[in-house]
């Protein structure tokens, strides 16, 4: 009998075919600019996000054997400013009997997260086999180096889901509270998506606490990637619920009760309304702020970069905040600011009941820049649309519509004619704020689109395959006139991730 290969030999296979297949990357047309994206195969999930002596980690679920989700392993990227990232060697291969089955072709180490303990970089993640009773346990990896990791003698260190909870128990996230560890794990009951909370004094022991909040059966039948942080006052978690009308990215803001382990939610919203975002997952910087990076694709849209050999991307990081009314904000973390380039400004531009403005006569913006632009609306008229076309082709048959509609106080990415390859759809986004203003502010690359709405208020990212020649801005009105106070366009460098 062959003798199972151990966690490095399965590391280094799977580090040759990142090698082997970096060479069989074909055109390059739909490769971003600026986001971070498979360095070949197929990435989902963001894990481990951490800062560490000032390096940023961003681990990710990775099958750095084909382009179709697959054998997941942890790839894993750093940078020193979350916008420029290094890849460095797969992180976590599958190599244990709780995560690896050759007979059955079954392996997987599923998404999670990381903390510091002390020195030791540690890695809690899921073990997952498919087809046997108890198919997710809880493991987890250690490094002195931030860079290689060896999984713990100890694993697994939760080898079952806790009595009347679903066996989907996965992804869990781990942070320190006082004296404790703690943990919260995606699951269900009764076909109700939930979280259970685990404490530890050592990483390695759990105790099981309890079931710290559930769907209201309106939220769906299973919570993928639960994250529960406190930000300002209050508490906020963030879920990746399953089969649901309601939402792929709930964000509930309210409090924890660390002494009952039940988290009681007073709000909840989506913390991004497009389609094409995914398992988000926080961590806390040493500027203390609170970073956001979710996967930028969703598992039942298109991945026209198949053809090309790679698929999935991550979103431009992001800060969250709470807002005065108690919701979360997401703003672009400032360090975009330094891919700013060429920069184009525009005052004060009065547009009539159904006009357009070329922003881009001059063909300056290709397809990777950021543009910011505030609207103000006659007061009373809420009949007609505002908003931005782009990447539109010249003769307008392709085009990605970003709009205000002030009679349901909504923004919308219309992407209907965003491309053949594109996914067909029209997100929307409610607004809490109604004050006749609007402030967009707009990221593009190659083939993403992520809008931000007033001061972090919403949110909405979605991917778009135009033609690369469809680079036309344009603002429109449609019904009304309106006024556009300013408008800023910068194109952006390239951040040289291959
Ligand atoms: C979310 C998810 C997680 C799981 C991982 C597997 O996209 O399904 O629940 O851990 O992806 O790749």
């Amino acid at each position: 009998m062959n003798q199972q290969k151990t966690h490095n030999e399965q590391l280094s296979l799977a580090n040759q075919s990142v090698a082997n297949l970096k060479g069989e990357l074909k055109d390059a047309s739909y490769r971003l600019n600026y986001h971070f994206m498979a360095p070949v195969g197929w990435i989902n999930d963001p894990n481990g996000l951490i800062q560490h002596n000032g390096v940023y980690h961003l681990f990710y679920q990775f099958n750095p054997y084909s382009f179709h989700w697959g054998p997941m392993h942890w790839g894993h990227a750093t940078s020193t400013d979350l916008v420029h990232w290094n890849h460095e060697p797969v992180a976590l291969a599958p190599s244990e009997d709780y995560e690896y089955d050759e007979a059955k072709n079954e392996m997987g180490c599923f998404s999670g997260s990381a903390v510091m303990n002390g020195d030791v970089m540690t890695l809690i993640y899921t073990g997952h086999l498919e087809g046997i009773e108890n198919k997710e346990v809880q493991a987890i990896a250690t490094s002195t180096d931030g860079i290689h990791f060896t999984k713990h003698p100890a694993n697994p260190v939760i080898s079952k889901s806790p009595e009347g909870l679903s066996n989907e128990f996965r992804d869990p996230k781990v942070w320190k509270h006082g004296e404790f560890w703690y943990m919260v794990v995606g699951t269900a009951v009764d076909n109700d998506g939930a979280i259970a909370l685990y404490k530890s004094s050592n990483l390695t022991e759990w105790e099981y606490v309890g079931i710290a909040a559930k769907s209201d059966g309106t939220q769906g039948d299973m919570w993928e990637c639960p994250d529960l942080f406190p930000l300002g006052d209050k508490y906020v978690l963030i879920t990746s619920p399953m089969n649901t009308d309601n939402g792929k990215s709930t964000v509930m803001t309210g409090s924890m009760d660390y002494e009952k382990g039940i988290f009681t939610p007073e709000s909840q919203r989506e913390i991004d309304y497009g389609i094409d975002f995914y398992a988000a997952q926080t961590f806390e910087d040493d500027k203390g702020r609170r970073i956001l990076i979710a996967w930028m694709d969703f598992p039942f849209t298109e991945f026209p970069s198949k053809v090309d050999k790679w698929s999935g991307a991550m979103t431009i990081p992001r800060e969250l905040t709470l807002g005065e009314d108690g919701f979360v904000c997401s703003h672009p973390v400032q360090e975009l600011r330094a891919l700013r380039d060429i920069h184009k400004h525009y005052g004060k531009l009065a547009l009539s009941k159904e006009d357009a403005y070329d922003l881009n006569s001059n063909k300056t913006f290709k397809h990777s820049y950021e543009l910011k632009c505030k609207w103000t609306l006659l007061e009373n008229e809420k009949d007609g649309k505002v908003g931005l076309r782009l990447r539109q082709s010249e003769d307008g048959s392709e085009q990605t519509i970003v709009s205000y509609d002030p009679a349901t106080n909504e923004v919308m990415v219309d992407t209907t004619h965003a491309g053949e390859l594109s996914h067909k759809a029209v997100n929307k986004a409610p607004l809490r704020t109604d004050n006749n203003e609007i402030t967009l502010h707009v990221f593009v690359d190659t083939c993403s689109v992520e809008v931000f709405v007033n001061d972090g208020e919403a949110a909405l990212s979605t991917r778009i395959y135009p033609d690369l020649a469809s680079n036309g801005i344009e603002l429109y009105t449609e019904g009304m006139e309106a006024t556009v106070e300013y408008i800023d366009i910068w194109s952006f460098k390239n951040t040289g991730i291959s």
